[in-house]
């Protein structure tokens, strides 16, 4: 306990402002309350749900998704950082689509940047050259997870659909090498591969090539279908890696199950501490992408009446009651994912 508030009086952006938010977030949590006290410690923002590439097994890419697809506004984005901004530690730019489809995107980490929160966000990378680099370095972004799911064009392309490769790499060279010159330490760059059947014979190329590159860390990522469920057995079985020490999965009774018990089943962090706001105001109590979840909407309201509004309270409620009743609950990625295999290069 002492250790934890040690580690947060010591987090570069500590302010007292944060840290009272986060005891209270604490105790809401501890005392398992639904009616949250004060704000997240994390949120989620989505630039857009749009894509430039087609990955099947992704809603936005297999064109699943149910909610209507657009742009976050600038405007909109500094109505929710001028309301959580001097509470919240850390911002995800990133949900489902790609972020940098957002024109907008390096004005909003700034944004952020200037109330210190510590910005983190995912890309597939194809959309950074030469003629952003720089800014994406400058803006101060943190952290960036940029997924390279293949060594080789032909692999890459069989899941990220439309993906260039090349491009994806050199992005990764281009933020080292702007960094460097700025003698900068951010953002972070790491680089993520979905283990699929296709590409679990790359894995030591993709080593390689992560310490080639002098990425700062490269994750394995088990694959999941964010396409909802119950998952296709065909879609699943074509992407699962043989090597069941990369699947999250079980095959049974004819379908996909996770390999795992539900973790926590009273109790869920995401619905207490890291919400995800949509590029539309849609409040959810965490990325995954259900219609069920929409709980209210920041723009039509503030963020902290939607944060504990009935619906909010009464999600928190089941959840304490018995969160694998709950169909989305018990199908959550959240619930049985933990195990993601990582490797410094
Ligand atoms: C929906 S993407 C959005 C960000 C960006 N477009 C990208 O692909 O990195 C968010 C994260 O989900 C991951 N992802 C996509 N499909 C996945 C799957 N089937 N299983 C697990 N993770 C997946 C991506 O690699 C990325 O890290
Ligand atoms: S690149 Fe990202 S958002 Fe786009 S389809 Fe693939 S996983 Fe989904």
């Amino acid at each position: 306990m002492l250790k934890r508030i040690k580690d947060k009086l010591d987090r570069p952006n500590h302010t007292w402002k944060r840290f009272l938010n986060s005891c209270l977030n604490f105790i809401s949590k501890s005392l398992r309350i639904p009616f949250v006290l004060g704000f997240p410690e994390l949120v989620s923002v989505e630039p857009t749900n749009m894509c430039n590439l087609k990955c099947p097994l992704c809603p936005t890419g297999s064109g699943k998704m149910r909610r209507r697809q657009g742009y976050l506004t600038l405007e909109n984005f500094k109505k929710v950082v001028d309301e959580v901004g001097d509470y919240i530690y850390y911002m995800t730019l990133s949900n489902f689509g790609e972020p940098f489809l957002n024109e907008d995107l390096i004005a909003m980490i700034r944004y952020a940047k200037s109330k210190r929160i510590v910005v983190s966000l995912l890309t597939n990378a194809n959309l950074i050259d030469e003629s952003n680099a720089s800014d994406i370095v400058g803006s101060g972004l943190d952290n960036m997870i940029i997924s390279l799911d293949g060594a080789t064009q032909s692999s890459y392309e069989k899941y990220k659909v439309g993906g260039d490769l090349s491009r994806a790499i050199n992005a990764v060279k281009l933020i080292i090498e702007k960094r460097d010159e700025r003698k900068s330490k951010t953002p972070f760059l790491q680089i993520q591969f979905i283990v699929m059947r296709h590409n679990e014979d790359e894995i030591e190329e993709i080593k390689n090539l992560a310490q080639a590159l002098n990425a700062d860390r490269l994750v394995f990522k088990k694959l999941c279908n964010l396409n909802g469920f119950p998952n296709d057995p065909q879609e699943m079985e074509e992407y699962m890696p043989l090597d069941t020490a990369y699947r999250a999965y079980k095959f049974e009774d004819g379908v996909y199950r996770w390999d795992t018990k539900i973790q926590d089943p009273n109790f869920c962090p995401m619905a207490w501490n890291y919400p995800v706001i949509n590029w539309d105001g849609s409040l959810y109590p965490c990325c995954f992408e259900h219609s069920s979840f929409e709980l209210g909407n920041v723009f039509e309201s503030s963020f902290k009446e939607a944060w504990n509004n009935k619906r909010f309270i009464s999600l928190r409620r089941d959840i304490l009651k018995d969160k694998g009743s709950l169909r989305t609950c018990s199908e959550c990625p959240v619930n049985f994912y933990r195990d993601i295999v990582f490797e410094a290069p």
